[in-house]
């Protein structure tokens, strides 16, 4: 099909959403914020961790050093797109991680088997985000932690603030829903008091404030529409409602344009949280 016939071009699925989220989303926001997770979960040579809702595994990845071979590393998650990338990305890492295929809401392993428990900005999509914390603590040895981090609510984020407003008006509202959707309406105290009623002790709650660069608003839009459900629907719409888009978010975004395209801030809450010995 010529360019001209194809309504789509260069909007269409060119690869699965978990590969598109692999190379596209987690080197500018997934990876520098596992670094700071593990960075300040205090994880040791030997230890056992569990990365939980993994996605392409990068927290797994990134710890598997840490702990050396005298440890081991293993990453759940539900999706077995997001596991199969995961699987393919991790070929050459020592020690050998283990990938599940499973549900943070029943955790498929024994009381006590894990000493770290991580879980970067998934606990806003489970639904029930008590009983996957009541499941992180269950499989926790007593005196282990885990380490959470949750976006803070969408204001801190201007960038997808813009964005969602104007999916809303040019994909409809579902779209603007789903791009709001990994930033929950919590404040550090209700992320607080969710740990707590897991049963967890020690709870930290910081706020950690970083940024992300895209080198273009096409390319915000392209990226984040590839690696998540909102690629059909703005493949599906023309490529005037397309254009329209981008110009508007590239006016409205124009105080966070430099010479290398677009940053904006990003805001999540990270916390350490332990299980009693
Ligand atoms: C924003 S991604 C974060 C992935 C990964 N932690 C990272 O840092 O790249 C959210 C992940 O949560 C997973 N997820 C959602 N609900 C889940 C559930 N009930 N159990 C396990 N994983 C789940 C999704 O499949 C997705 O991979």
């Amino acid at each position: 099909m010529s360019e001209h016939a194809n309504q789509s071009s260069g909007w269409q699925l060119e690869q699965s959403a978990s590969e598109a989220y692999e190379q596209y989303l987690v080197p500018p926001i997934f990876d520098p914020w596992a670094e700071r997770l593990i960075e300040t979960s205090g994880v040791h040579e030997g230890d056992h961790v569990l990365d939980v809702a993994c996605g392409t595994g990068i927290v797994a990845r990134r710890v598997a050093p840490r702990v050396s071979t005298y440890g081991a590393v293993t990453g759940i998650d539900i999706n077995e797109g997001m596991i199969a990338v995961a699987t393919e990305s991790a070929s050459d890492i020592e020690p050998s991680i283990e990938w599940r295929q499973g549900d943070a809401t029943e955790l498929p392993f024994p009381d006590e088997r894990f000493d770290v428990v991580y879980c970067q900005q998934a606990l806003q999509f489970f639904d029930d985000p008590g009983a996957a914390l009541e499941e992180m603590q269950r499989v926790l040895r007593p005196g282990g932690h885990a380490s959470l981090n949750v976006w803070r609510p969408l204001e801190y984020h201007p960038a997808y603030v813009t964005l969602a407003d104007a999916l809303e008006r040019h994909i409809g509202d579902e779209a603007g829903d789903i791009m709001r959707s990994p930033f929950p309406s919590w404040n550090a105290e209700d992320l607080r008091t969710r740990i707590q009623d897991a049963g967890f002790d020690d709870v930290s709650v910081t706020i950690e404030i970083g940024s992300v660069r895209y080198p273009s608003i096409e390319a915000f839009v392209r990226r984040e529409a590839a690696s998540s459900p909102l690629a059909e629907r703005i493949a599906a719409v023309g490529r005037d409602v397309r254009n329209e888009l981008v110009h508007g978010l590239e006016d409205a975004l124009h105080h966070y344009t430099d010479d290398e395209g677009i940053v904006s801030p990003m805001e999540s809450y990270v916390v350490t949280a332990g299980r009693s010995l």
